[in-house]
Parts: C-alpha cells; sequence; structure tokens
C-alpha cells in the first residue's frame, strides 16, 4: 500500500514572517493525519527553509527545497547542496521542476544529477516531469515523459531509486488554473508506473509514489486521488493558502 503524500510547493513566494505562520497554521491543521494517513511536506523558498524547519521540529510535517545543486561542496557560487540541506533539517527536495527546466534552462542531465545527489546525500527527491502544451497538442507526451524518466533515473540502481517520488505535472496545467482530468493524468501515471517497471521491475514500480501536479486545488483533490495511479498531490498555488491546502491533506488522507 502507498501511502498518500501532498507537498505544498511554495515557489517564490512568502517572507520570513508569513512562511512562519503559513507553516504553523498547516501543522495545527493537520497535526492529526500527518504522518499517519498521508504524509505532508512543504517546501519554502531557500532563506526560510531554516524557520520552517525549526517551526516543525516536533511535528510530523517534512521540508522540502525547491532545488539543489549536485556537487557537495567547493567553488560554486550561489548554489546550495544536499548535505547542507539535510544539514538543517531537510527531508525532500524538488528536483527538474517545470519551472527550473522551462525558465532557468535545467536540462535532463542535469536534473538525473540533481536527482543523483540529493539521494546521495540523504534527501528524498521529488522528481518532476511533465509535457508543454504543444507537445501535448501534437500528441508527444508519452515520448517526452518517457524521455525525461528515462534520463532523470539514468544510473540509479533499484535501492536509491526506491528513495524517489515522481511528480507529473503538465506544464500546461500548472498555475494556468487549467487542471488535467482525472483521466488524463489517470492515463499518464499509469504510463509512468509501467516505465517504472520495465527499467526496473514490478515490485519498485508498485511502490514508487507518484504524485500529481498542475492546478490542484480542494475542489479536484479528491477526484485526482481516487485514481488508482495517482498517490498525492504536488500542490502550488492552493499551498499557499492554509485553508485550501489543509482542505487538499484532508482528501488525500
Ligand atoms: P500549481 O503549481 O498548483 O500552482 O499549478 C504546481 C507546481 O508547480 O508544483
Amino acid at each position: 500500500m502507498r501511502k498518500s503524500f501532498v507537498a505544498g510547493n511554495w515557489k517564490m513566494n512568502t517572507d520570513s514572517s508569513s512562511s512562519v505562520t503559513l507553516v504553523k497554521d498547516v501543522i495545527s491543521g493537520c497535526s492529526e493525519i500527518a504522518g499517519e494517513s498521508v504524509d505532508v511536506a512543504v517546501c519554502p523558498p531557500f532563506v526560510y527553509l531554516q524557520a520552517v524547519a525549526n517551526a516543525v521540529s516536533a511535528t510530523h510535517i517534512a521540508v522540502g527545497a525547491q532545488d539543489i545543486f549536485y556537487e557537495q561542496k567547493g567553488a560554486f557560487t550561489g548554489e546550495i547542496s544536499a548535505g547542507m540541506l539535510k544539514d538543517i533539517g531537510c527531508s525532500y527536495c524538488l528536483c527538474g521542476h517545470s519551472e527550473r527546466r522551462h525558465v532557468i534552462g535545467e536540462t535532463d542531465e542535469l536534473v538525473n544529477k540533481k536527482v543523483s545527489a540529493a539521494i546521495n546525500g540523504g534527501l528524498l527527491p521529488i522528481f518532476c516531469v511533465g509535457e508543454l502544451l504543444e507537445q501535448r497538442e501534437a500528441s508527444q507526451t508519452e515520448e517526452v515523459v518517457t524521455r525525461q524518466i528515462k534520463a532523470g533515473l539514468a544510473g540509479l540502481h533499484n535501492e536509491k531509486a526506491s528513495a524517489v517520488t515522481i511528480a507529473y505535472e503538465p506544464v500546461w496545467a500548472i498555475g494556468t488554473g487549467r487542471t488535467a482530468s482525472a483521466q488524463q493524468a489517470q492515463e499518464v501515471h499509469a504510463l509512468i508506473r509501467g516505465l517504472i517497471g520495465q527499467i526496473y521491475d514490478n515490485e519498485l514500480a508498485q511502490q514508487i509514489r507518484i504524485m500529481y501536479g498542475g492546478s490542484a486545488k480542494p475542489g479536484n483533490a479528491a477526484e485526482l486521488m481516487a485514481q488508482p495511479d495517482i498517490d498525492g498531490l504536488l500542490v502550488g498555488g492552493a499551498s499557499l493558502k492554509a485553508e485550501d491546502f489543509l482542505a487538499i491533506i484532508r482528501a488525500a488522507a
């Protein structure tokens, strides 16, 4: 049985005060179920990670970073390593979020290095994949997602791959209010699970968690979560309002 997982990606939002207020509201609203029937994580901007990690320290809510760099230390101005994130209390990190792929220009090869570095540094990567609107319209979803999955997990043997959570986030559904239908999402989730079975084995395919992301909200969370291959939700905009994020967590629990 795969435990549901809901993660909030705060992106470049909040400030030193509102980040702590937000996480405290999340804690008080879901302490009964977090870590029991649903795993919960929040991913604040780097500069607020420490404060948020302190706020969740005695709870079952986890903290994740939105990105990492693949080297452990050294002359990499501006970058943050997995070890540093682990040191301040992070458990997860996003790798290859579509905004990093398409706004910052991260390649499959770079994302692969980050996924690998996260695992080697003791973090649990949330490895993001998903097609652009023009790729979906050109019927290239399967090809794009297959390429991203194979490239992102390249070189990771079975045991390491078991630390990965995959997030399917169709780029056209992110921040647009245009959610993939539960059926559209399920189709791609089933494809991804099948790929994990091919690359690794059926045991890992059944065990690995695959989250959906892209305009997830209280009104669609239950229907998405009812799909057999949707194990969780990666929530952007709606994770910035404690009330909405908590409603999503409850729908997933
Ligand atoms: P959204 O973002 O929920 O605002 O669409 C999801 C994400 O980018 O992770």
